[in-house]
């Protein structure tokens, strides 16, 4: 497969941001794999990190870092401030009603969890709770977790042909009036399809149910404002999100925060304790047990920043015009099928070519330096549902160039020469 090497030409400029001074930020991507020049088309499945995130996360630990809210002394108050103002800039970034909104988690998995237990143990027994065929299994298997201890029940949404959500069935489902909570995702981490998440809570609202959106994916492509979406839960993780891994983030309505009772019990999240019985503190510190992610929220603050001053809706506009190149090119590969066309989506492209297998795909574009994801990509009733038992997986972020995508496009040509 030697003949497969490529030389990546100096990428173009892109109209909406400028990327030669933005790829330096990346140290990462002028690595080089097998002496080719490393091709990371796996930004879904986690970002690389701009040297703003590393140089804050350093910073922290060399020179600003003492516990949380515990301290009375310079450092501790230091290290508080910059960890609390990460719950500001957080609540900026999603448009929260307040900063108390905001819960740090470890990650999306671990949020969506802290709902599944928490509001989850306020639903009853004859209640339902709604998710859909296109979730990630963080989104599936807590509910069915939940389900299993508590008698509710569990309520899947179809997907359409093209891959999106069926909002006719949605409405069905929801018209007995028993669905207490619907956890759908923003935007699928296998077909880019991006849910039309307003719509989806004016109908969710008018059937009384609680609407939770899963923004791992959404978050770091497009802006999200959840007043406007009217959202009720909204969860994402920092590690998509240019930020590090071991932090993520909840939003909820301060309202439902408060009648929620706590997750994970422990130091910081009490208001008093003694052996007869404890008090919580306030939130959104009731949900943050024990020690935080310090040195990683300050990353994800940090990320945050460097997103901002990029802009995301040149973001979105970069990557949708690096979507229409790849779909373009991906369509003049013989034998190779797109999975999932939605009318709105982002970039995550999924895959599949006849006579090769996705895992076979995706190793011969390693031996080249191309990164993508194959697999299931945790969302095995979506592969079910869309016929495929895998696909490979090429996914898009701020720093990728037409270029990189001209050269998978290059390469699948060749290796479904080679393979099929
Ligand atoms: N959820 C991540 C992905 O889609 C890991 O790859």
């Amino acid at each position: 497969m030697n003949e497969l090497s490529h030389k990546i030409p100096p990428f173009s400029a892109s109209p909406a941001i400028d990327l030669s001074h933005l790829r330096a930020d990346f140290p990462i991507l002028s690595e080089t794999i097998r002496g080719k020049p490393f091709v990371f088309l796996d930004s879904a499945a986690s970002a690389q990190k701009p040297i703003a995130v590393i140089d804050a996360m350093t910073h922290t630990m060399r020179s600003e870092y003492a516990n949380v809210h515990r301290g009375l002394h310079w450092m501790s108050e230091r290290t508080t401030d910059a960890y609390e103002g990460v719950r500001d800039k957080v609540a900026r970034l999603l448009n929260a009603g307040s900063r108390e909104e905001i819960v740090f988690t470890a990650s999306t998995t671990n949020a969506i969890n802290l709902v599944a237990h928490s509001y989850g143990s306020l639903l009853r027994p004859g209640q339902a709770v709604l998710i859909s065929e296109m979730e990630h299994h963080a989104n599936i298997v807590p509910w069915q977790m939940l389900r299993d201890r508590s008698g509710i029940e569990l309520r899947v949404v179809p997907v359409t042909d093209v891959g999106e959500l069926d909002l006719q069935a949605l409405e069905a489902l929801l018209a007995d009036g028993k669905v207490g909570l619907v956890a759908l995702t923003h935007m699928s981490n296998v077909l880019g399809t991006v849910t039309p998440a307003a719509e989806i809570a004016r109908i969710v609202h008018e059937a009384g149910a609680k609407l939770l959106l899963d923004g791992s994916q959404a978050v770091v492509h497009r802006r999200v404002d959840v007043q406007a979406l009217d959202a009720d839960f909204y969860v994402f993780t920092g590690h998509k999100y240019y930020g590090p891994t071991g932090i993520g983030v909840l939003w909820a309505r301060r309202a439902l925060l408060e009648a929620m009772p706590p997750f994970l019990g422990g130091g910081d999240m009490i208001g008093s304790v003694s052996f007869e019985r404890s008090t919580w503190a306030e939130v959104p510190h009731k949900f943050e047990a024990g020690t935080p992610a310090i040195i990683e929220a300050i990353g994800l603050g940090a990320a945050i920043d460097y997103v901002e001053a990029v802009g995301i809706d040149a973001i979105h506009a970069h990557e949708a015009a690096l979507t229409s190149h790849a779909l373009a090119r991906l369509a003049d590969i013989e034998g190779l099928q797109v999975i999932g066309r939605a009318r709105d989506r982002g970039g995550v492209i999924s895959f599949t070519m006849n006579g090769a297998h996705a895992h076979d795909i995706a190793t011969l574009l390693d031996q080249n330096g191309i990164a993508v994801r194959a697999g299931n990509h945790c969302a095995e009733p979506l592969m079910r549902r869309m016929g495929v038992g895998s696909t490979a997986r090429a996914s898009f972020a701020l720093y990728t160039t037409i270029e990189e995508i001209d050269v998978l496009a290059d390469t699948l040509e060749r290796v479904r020469r080679f393979l099929v």
